[in-house]
């Protein structure tokens, strides 16, 4: 078997067996393969797609390319993942609730990469909090208080490590085969027996309709069947950012005010759905209704935020900077962005959003690329609002005044204006 006729069938459209798509990830990770012949054999498989069985064996030799998490001590274990968003900071909502129900929250996630950083970048933002922790620390952690959310220190699935990266060099990113491969790879590698998806749809996600997003939650949905983790998608739209903050510890502040009962409809909704799901597939509730109030029951009585509390403590954070959010670390300039004209919105473009944070600070390009936590927007008005002459529509928060005034500039353009009334947009647009 060599890499070149690898190539030459994906390219001619013929299908790959397991043994040449275990020949490729293994040879790629060791560094045997190089970057130009794996571009190669990516691009095929971006125009020419794969079947079913195709993905699945890509998705498992990924998942076996590197370290697998046992999780089985604490029983069933499920996990959540999102495909991507603007302002996603559904995570730091979720989990506390998740495991203030007595459901173990066991949780490995890698840096974002894009508009702001992920979970543990956001987590980072709090000052104390520890993310690289060791595995015992981590398995204590749940074992104790039933929760953990630590970085990636294992060597989780290293071949789409190395494939991502490649991908996103070579404008081979959205891609249904390669997106589930990538995502159920790393689900598998990190321990869990169970899985809800967050599968986004809309300008600032990487499908933008919803037949696209459908094709992916099945497949994804497929994959877990063939890899026996019962797979849920939900489905939900990233049109416009979800709540009301992009950024590091701005998401953190609005996550910890959602837990204290301050929450926005769409934050609301997709955490509940989700949240349910969790829930079902542990085996806890079988009607998603009921499940939401029990939800909604562990934000009222105080307990999800006490068991975020009592997660920052376990992993060397200051609660004291929770308890009061005014002592988080702010960004030396916020800047209005105010509405030149009466109306409604009407779109506020998720992407533009993302790159304007980005601009500010908020992501990274590359891994090594540092973040400044306290950078990033805050959005008062979103789509279907009334909006008056003069109103502030959102605040950039900069820590430099010429990129605050640049993207206040962007922001307001971003923001669509008109004078008929404007339908909001439902949270959820179906669940799989
Ligand atoms: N998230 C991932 O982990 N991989 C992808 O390919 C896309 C989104």
């Amino acid at each position: 078997m060599n890499i070149q006729e690898i190539i030459a069938k994906k390219r001619d459209k013929r299908e790959l067996s397991k043994e040449e798509i275990e020949y490729f990830v293994t040879n790629y990770t060791n560094g045997t393969i190089l970057d130009y012949q794996a571009a190669a054999l990516t691009m095929a498989i971006y125009i020419n797609g794969m079947t079913e069985e195709e993905t699945t064996n890509l998705t498992l030799a990924m998942a076996h390319s590197g370290d697998i998490l046992d999780l089985s001590e604490f029983g069933t274990v499920v996990d959540k993942h999102s495909t991507g968003g603007i302002g996603d900071k559904v995570t730091l909502i979720l989990a506390p609730i998740i495991a203030s129900l007595g459901i173990p929250v066991a949780k490995m996630s890698g840096r974002g990469l894009g508009y702001t950083g992920g979970t543990i970048d956001k987590l980072e933002s709090i000052p104390g909090y520890q993310t690289n922790i060791s595995i015992e620390e981590f398995r204590k952690n749940v074992g104790k208080i039933g929760i953990s959310l630590m970085g990636q220190t294992l060597n989780l699935a290293p071949a789409d490590k190395k494939l991502y990266a490649l991908r996103d060099t070579i404008a081979a990113t959205e891609s249904i085969p390669l997106i589930s491969s990538s995502i159920m790879s790393k689900k598998i590698a990190a321990g869990a027996n169970k899985i809800v998806l967050d599968v986004t749809c809309g300008s600032g996600a990487f499908m933008k309709d919803l037949d696209q997003a459908t094709r992916l939650a099945e497949t994804m949905k497929k994959i877990g069947e063939l890899a026996k983790k019962e797979t849920i998608c939900v489905l939900t739209p990233m049109e416009e950012p979800l709540g009301e903050t992009v950024g590091n510890a701005l998401e953190v502040i609005e996550a910890v005010e959602a837990l204290q009962g301050k929450i926005s409809e769409d934050v609301q909704e997709v955490i509940l759905t989700l949240g349910a799901y969790m829930i079902k597939l542990a085996g806890r509730g079988d009607d998603i209704e009921e499940n939401k109030q029990k939800m909604l029951m562990q934000i009222q009585n105080g307990k999800a935020l006490q068991k975020l509390k009592e997660l920052i403590e376990a992993q060397g954070g200051d609660i004291a900077y929770i308890e009061n959010l005014e002592l988080l670390p702010k960004a030396k300039y916020v800047m209005p962005v105010v509405s030149i004209k009466y109306g409604y919105v009407k779109t506020l473009n998720a992407k533009n959003v993302g790159e304007i944070s980005m601009y500010l600070g908020a992501g990274r390009i590359k891994k090594e690329d540092s973040i400044d936590p306290t950078v990033g927007i805050s959005l008062k008005k979103k789509i279907g609002d009334k909006v008056e002459e003069n109103e502030v529509l959102a605040y950039v928060y900069a820590n430099s005044e010429e990129k605050g005034k640049e993207a206040v500039r962007q922001l307001a353009e971003c923001y669509e204006i008109v004078t008929e009334k404007v339908e909001k947009q439902s949270s959820i647009l179906k669940v799989i």
